[in-house]
């Protein structure tokens, strides 16, 4: 098979023109044809001076480049896109795919014979997925690690689910201006992604049950010693599977691990935005993750990691606790172990290598679970036909079955706009409802899902409230919460019906959330909406926009892009 520098040459028409074109110009960088003689591993390199979660990769390609040097490989770094939650507009889901697309397309047409990809902020591991499942190169991925806790006035501070938390209380009028300033210095005190299971966190920790990365990969935290030699570990197994071929993407990412990371994201309390990004990444390899099976799961993994929002911790204390393959013991039974990893082994062998800790109390037993039920369920009724989740592990019992009155707002705009309006008729028992907030109304389904309290009711003490949109929210946020409701308003889903003063009804025990008005009266303001004239933004109609709005999936597809996903419109 061709390997290193002679794969996928440049098209002269001459391809032994081609190598000594390549050569000639790669020699410009000092390297020596026994470098170049090599097999070669690429490394992607996610820094960016707006991803500040990214802040240690240049730290760690040193470390990644010396295990795939001393494994006897030749490391060559190239740059990908790098997304930040905070510093993407509109949002950094709609550009997860531009992402995936740039990182499949650069390991394609790139010489390389096993890529080492670092990723970590949230969008960046699911396009990582999406795109190592696509160019099917053997690829180690290695997630940046999660932040250490800050702290204010002896509380632990934890990005972002303090963050939200802590700004209610501002809303509230219970933090002054000083008190908000000093806790915006500490809520992220160093590199690495948010400390809390956010999205993340959750992805960290999936793609290494998937065997996609090293154990306890995922919660070394981002400024640790270890985790740089777990960096030069998996240049080490990078510069192996560059010799071998093997494994590939497509070896680890099947049926089974997948299961495994439907079992993971239960047990850990995970990110709801998980759900969309395993779909995708699934999608890529012709999968499927099935939402039913998804909520079987949910009623039989219980929830057994202690950390916020679902707990207390953060993800150092969940790594001193043992991490992953600790988790893993607590969960035999529930896994497949036989699923095949980057090291060449089995998950049973990372589930073996777990540190006991005997006074840990952050990793549970089945026999004590935070949650009995796992953190996730999947609702369907009329409101949601293709169906909406709710991470029950971060709402208030009390609102699990609730009855209420429809405040309806008719986009992120509106809801800035009104929510915080005096005048607003609102009241503790009412859902809020937000639409036109899913892939391709918003665009790009922002993380508006978490819709604020109203200011006069946060005024009151109120501190959740059933809501509801075609929105994502974060995977720090805690609430009660309904989310990813599909097909979104923008794509005729029934959302776009509900009125201010509707009834809706909420049953997680059963599965259920309802727009309580008669069918004939929906087919009548359905006939209504159909005859009315357009409103709101025209569709984009250049660029990465337009792409996007013509081709982006619902939810329960992950939202790629038709055109990426085998046996949809125009992919192969
Ligand atoms: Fe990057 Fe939270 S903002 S992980």
């Amino acid at each position: 098979m061709t390997q290193g520098m002679r794969r996928g040459l440049t098209s002269y028409g001459d391809p032994d023109f081609s190598l000594f074109l390549r050569k000639a110009f790669i020699k410009a960088m000092g390297l020596s044809d026994d470098a170049l003689s090599r097999p070669v591993v690429g490394i992607a390199n996610t820094f960016s001076d707006y991803n500040a979660c990214h802040g240690n990769v240049p730290k760690l390609v040193e470390a990644i480049k010396r295990g795939v040097m001393l494994a006897g490989a030749l490391p060559m770094e190239f740059p990908t896109i790098s997304i930040h939650e905070s510093f993407a507009h509109p949002t950094s889901m709609f550009l997860r795919n531009l992402m995936a697309m740039d990182t499949e397309e650069m390991i394609r047409a790139q010489p390389m014979d096993a890529v080492v990809l670092i990723g970590g902020c949230d969008k960046t591991i699911p396009a990582q997925m999406m795109a190592c499942a696509s160019a099917n190169v053997p690829t180690v991925i290695v997630p940046v690690g999660p932040m250490l806790v800050g702290n204010y006035q002896g509380e632990q501070l934890g990005a972002c689910t303090d963050c939200r938390r802590l700004w209610g209380e501002h809303r509230g009028g219970r933090l002054d201006a000083q008190q908000i300033e000093r806790i915006n210095e500490r809520l992220a005190p160093t590199p690495g992604t948010c400390m809390v299971m956010g999205t993340a966190s959750t992805m960290a920790c999936i793609v290494e049950v998937m065997g996609l990365a090293l154990p306890r990969s995922a919660t070394i935290p981002a400024t640790h010693a270890d985790r740089l030699r777990s960096a030069e570990a998996s240049g080490q197994f990078a510069a192996a599977m560059a010799v071998n071929g093997t494994p590939r993407p497509s070896d680890l990412m099947t049926k089974a691990s997948f299961r495994n990371a439907m079992v993971i994201l239960q047990a850990i309390g995970g990110s709801t935005n998980a759900l969309v990004h395993l779909t995708a990444a699934a999608g890529r390899l012709g999968l499927k993750i099935d939402l039913a099976e998804f909520d079987r799961l949910g009623r039989e993994v219980p929830v057994l990691v202690d950390l916020k929002p679902s707990g207390r911790h953060y993800m150092e204390h969940f790594h001193w606790a043992g991490g992953l393959p600790r988790l893993m013991h607590e969960l035999e039974g529930l896994l497949d172990l036989t699923t095949p990893t980057v090291m060449g082994g089995t998950l049973r062998d990372y589930m073996e290598s777990a540190e006991d800790v005997p006074s840990q109390d952050v990793i549970r037993t089945r026999a004590a679970p935070i949650n009995k039920a796992g953190s996730m369920a999947v609702l369907y009724g009329n409101l949601a036909p293709r169906g909406a989740i709710i991470k029950q592990s971060a709402a208030s019992p009390e609102l699990m079955v609730h009855t209420g009155r429809a405040v309806v707002f008719e986009s992120v705009q509106d809801l800035t706009e009104r929510i915080d309006d005096p005048a607003l008729d609102v009241t503790a028992d009412d859902v809020l409802v937000l639409r036109n907030a899913g892939p391709r109304g918003a665009p790009g389904m922002p993380e508006a899902g978490y819709l604020p309290i109203p200011r006069k009711l946060g005024e009151q003490g109120v501190k959740d409230m059933v809501r509801i949109s075609d929105a994502r929210m974060s995977g720090t946020a805690f609430g009660t919460i309904v989310l990813h409701v599909t097909p979104e308003a923008a794509d005729g889903g029934p959302l776009g019906l509900v009125r201010n003063g509707d009834r809706i009804a909420l049953d997680v025990p059963h599965r259920r959330i309802d727009l309580l008005v008669d069918e004939p009266e929906l087919v009548r303001r359905r006939a209504q909406a159909a005859a009315l004239p357009a409103t709101g933004a025209p569709a984009p109609d250049r660029g990465y926009a337009a792409l996007f709005h013509r081709t982006v999936l619902q939810a329960d597809e992950g939202c790629d892009f038709d055109f990426l996903v085998p046996g949809r419109s125009g992919a192969p």
